[in-house]
């Protein structure tokens, strides 16, 4: 089933309701407010209880909300979210092969900017240049989609980076916890991958009609490859992956207005301050050819600058394999 939150409908009113207030509510209260008939009501609580939510009522007919599932239904994520653009749509689906693919086909069949796609586990994850992304439920798998107004097809790589530090700064404001990045948009906790990020165009000639960015992060997950690693694994705590996901939102919205605004210099500058690469010796694979040479930054569109041994700086601007020397 598809869960789809698009604007405030009754279901979402009463849950915010109940959301906000620990104390009973009287029905009367909660009729009077919405200016609903009895029956509207009963109907609500009935679907929130068909969700999961514990509902009490007491002899005077007043309702609490007794307990949430762990879920993260499009409610829960849209509730004091506070961002204007992104979550405008909001879709949820337990399983889903992959949020990426499942967006595309929803820009491509007019959703509206800022739309969200969330899945509590996917079955074909995708990950950069073809490889898979593992994704069991305890990630945080999402897509969001943007149609920017002046965008060229040129700036995604900007784009994918300006996400992967939207990611790292929603993470350690909600754990405390600090990720680094490697280029271009791998996230890392203790030197292994812990997240990722895939950026998607739908592109005319000379326009993007839409761009999509879906993120991956092991959040709770226990069992990884020895070269990946999840905040869990490192940290032996548990997160709540609904208010890591409303951070994410909140941060991606963030940094997408501020590139809008063309301030992308400083977003990139704090993205390279988050780059664990600088002063490294790098191989790189870049379709038929190797580079190597000493990270040195990058440029003003993204690309990687590799210093080489006769000083030269070589750039790269999509690499398939970077590995350290
Ligand atoms: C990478 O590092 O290779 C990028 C991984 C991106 C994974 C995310 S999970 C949500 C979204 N849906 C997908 O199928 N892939 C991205």
């Amino acid at each position: 089933m598809t869960l789809v939150l698009e604007k405030e409908d009754l279901n979402f009113k009463i849950f915010k309701e109940f959301k906000k207030n620990s104390d009973y509510l009287s029905g009367q209260y909660l009729v009077d407010k919405f200016n609903i008939s009895c029956q509207d009501l009963l109907q609500s609580i009935k679907k929130l209880e068909s969700f999961g939510y514990k509902i009490e009522v007491n002899s005077n007919r007043s309702y609490r909300l007794r307990n949430s599932p762990d879920k993260f239904y499009p409610w829960e994520i849209k509730y004091n979210l506070g961002t204007n653009l992104v979550g405008r749509a909001i879709y949820f689906k337990e399983v889903l092969g992959s949020t990426q693919d499942f967006i595309r086909n929803l820009g491509q069949n007019g959703a509206c900017g800022g739309t969200v796609v969330l899945a509590q586990e996917q079955k074909k994850g995708k990950g950069r240049r073809g490889r898979s992304w593992f994704s069991p439920e305890e990630g945080i798998y999402l897509s969001c989609l943007f149609r920017p107004k002046l965008l060229l097809a040129g700036n995604i790589a900007q784009v994918a980076l300006i996400m992967s530090l939207a990611c790292i700064q929603a993470v350690k404001k909600e754990t405390g916890i600090s990720l680094s990045v490697k280029w271009p948009n791998d996230i890392y906790l203790e030197g292994k991958k812990i997240g990722g990020i895939l950026c998607e165009l739908e592109a005319e000639a000379d326009k993007v009609n839409f761009f999509t960015v879906g993120i991956g992060i092991n959040v709770n997950t226990r069992v990884l490859p020895p070269e990946a690693t999840s905040l869990f694994l490192s940290t032996k705590r548990y997160f709540s992956k609904i208010l890591l996901i409303k951070e994410i939102l909140r941060q991606i919205e963030k940094n997408y207005l501020e590139m809008e605004k063309g301030n992308i210099k400083e977003l990139l500058s704090s993205w390279e301050k988050h780059c664990f690469l600088w002063g490294r010796r790098l191989r790189v694979e870049v379709l038929d050819k190797i580079i190597e040479g000493e990270a040195v930054g990058i440029d003003e569109m993204g690309c990687l600058l590799l210093r080489n041994d006769i000083g030269f700086v070589d750039k790269v601007s999509s690499a398939d394999a970077i590995k350290l020397t």
